[in-house]
């Protein structure tokens, strides 16, 4: 049988970071990997990780199972500050949670629920979203079809058209939505327009489910929350899936939360241990060492200090070198005052795939060839030489 098996074209991403590695341009820009730098370019490990750590070490006496659901606390943890102990949905225990590994597990497990309970359901995505929801959603025999989203030429969402086409959907759909810094475009709805589907939502009885995978990066854990928190108390449900690797740097200890929000305990418990069920067919247990780390931040008061400060500068930098870029670039006469407003990691120059290769190959700046940037790869060192880069390629 395995002779059979055939390679797979490599990833882009891969040969992206690979070329770079490679550049021996010592001024050499990557924009490419999809993870928070600080501005020496390291992805850094939070001091409230580091001591939750160290607490963890110094107690643990078992490398046992974690049972099937997770650690309750890193649950518990997560939901408050997601949702706060006194929503609704929380209060009336409406809230069928399992830890899961990271948020890529968590959309797997909310796609395999809705897979269970309606083979082929068709999902809506954003156009564009994050290329992974495709295989992650659809491979769990989900219907992919798309709504639009980011004007490309506008730099900004088509409201109209994304509320067109989900005023056309039903209670047969589920919508998967970017609950902060939208990954790619870093164009996120406004309170008003999250309003706005939520009444879509109850007038056309589709199921919202909402993938938050940067929390606390776009303009605050409060804010980057709304789309969620108030879903979970108008709708009748809504599923989540809630990823720990940015917000907290645990990328690879893989901690992450799906959560049905349902319309009654029964209903959130039936979920759970069908979401228990499903993961006990995929991977059994899920991985302790990162979920113990949240859970050990959000069940103390000084360490949860600790790492919302730090989350706080880890944002206030993406906001700030957004808001230099712009400027570096207003000063060659090209406005790209979208960057500055647009949130989290992500955000396309709008440059085209030849310009996008004449960067690489000129200047030694790599991004992919649909000129999404991670804006964390851009520091106070760099910005210049960037921006004269991107205004030779653009001839301004
Ligand atoms: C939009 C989006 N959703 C979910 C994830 C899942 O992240 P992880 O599985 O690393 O927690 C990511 C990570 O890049 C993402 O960008």
């Amino acid at each position: 049988m395995l002779d059979a098996v055939r390679p797979l074209p490599a990833d882009p991403i891969l040969g992206l970071i690979g070329a770079y590695q490679r550049d021996p341009n010592p001024d050499k820009v990557d924009l490419g990997a999809g993870v928070y730098r600080d501005r020496s370019g390291t992805t850094p490990i939070f001091e409230a990780v580091q001591a939750a750590e160290r607490s963890l070490l110094a107690s643990e006496t078992t490398k046992s199972y974690v049972a099937p659901p997770g650690d309750p606390a890193f649950i518990r943890g997560v939901i408050d500050q997601l949702l706060g102990t006194d929503h609704p949905a929380v209060t009336d225990v409406r809230v069928g949670a399992v830890q899961a590994p990271g948020g890529c597990g968590a959309l797997r497990l909310g796609a395999e629920l809705i897979q269970r309970l309606r083979p082929g359901t068709p999902l809506w995505v954003s156009t564009p979203t994050w290329p992974n929801h495709e295989p992650l959603l659809g491979d769990a025999g989900l219907k992919i079809h798309a709504y639009p989203y980011y004007d490309h030429d506008a730099h900004a969402i088509d409201f109209d058209a994304m509320h067109a086409t989900l005023a056309q959907r039903g209670p047969d759909d589920v919508v998967l939505l970017h609950g902060c810094c939208h990954n790619p475009c870093g164009a996120d709805l406004t309170h008003a327009q999250w309003d706005a589907i939520g009444d879509l939502a109850l007038e056309r009885g589709f199921t919202p489910f909402i993938d938050i995978a940067y929390h606390g990066l776009g303009d605050g854990l409060d804010d980057d929350g709304y789309g969620v928190r108030t879903f979970a108390g108008r709708l009748p449900e809504l599923l989540i899936a809630y990823s720990c690797s940015k917000n907290f740097g645990l990328y690879r200890e893989r901690a992450g939360l799906v959560c049905a929000v349902t319309p009654s305990t029964e209903t959130a418990s039936a979920a759970r241990t069908q979401l228990n069920s499903i993961a006990r067919g995929i991977y059994s247990m899920p991985p302790a060492h990162g979920a113990a780390i949240v859970g050990r931040i959000l069940a103390d008061d000084k360490l949860t200090a600790s790492w919302r400060d730090e989350l706080d500068a880890m944002r206030g930098r993406l906001l700030d070198i957004r808001r230099v870029f712009a400027e570096a670039m207003a000063h060659r006469g090209a406005d790209f005052g979208f960057i500055a407003d647009e949130r989290g990691l992500f955000s396309f120059l709008g440059i085209s795939p030849e310009q996008v290769e004449q960067l690489r190959d000129h200047y030694s700046v790599y991004l992919v060839g649909s000129s999404r940037i991670n804006v964390a790869g851009i520091t106070e060192d760099n910005v210049e030489y960037l921006a004269d880069a991107v205004a030779a390629v653009l001839d301004v």
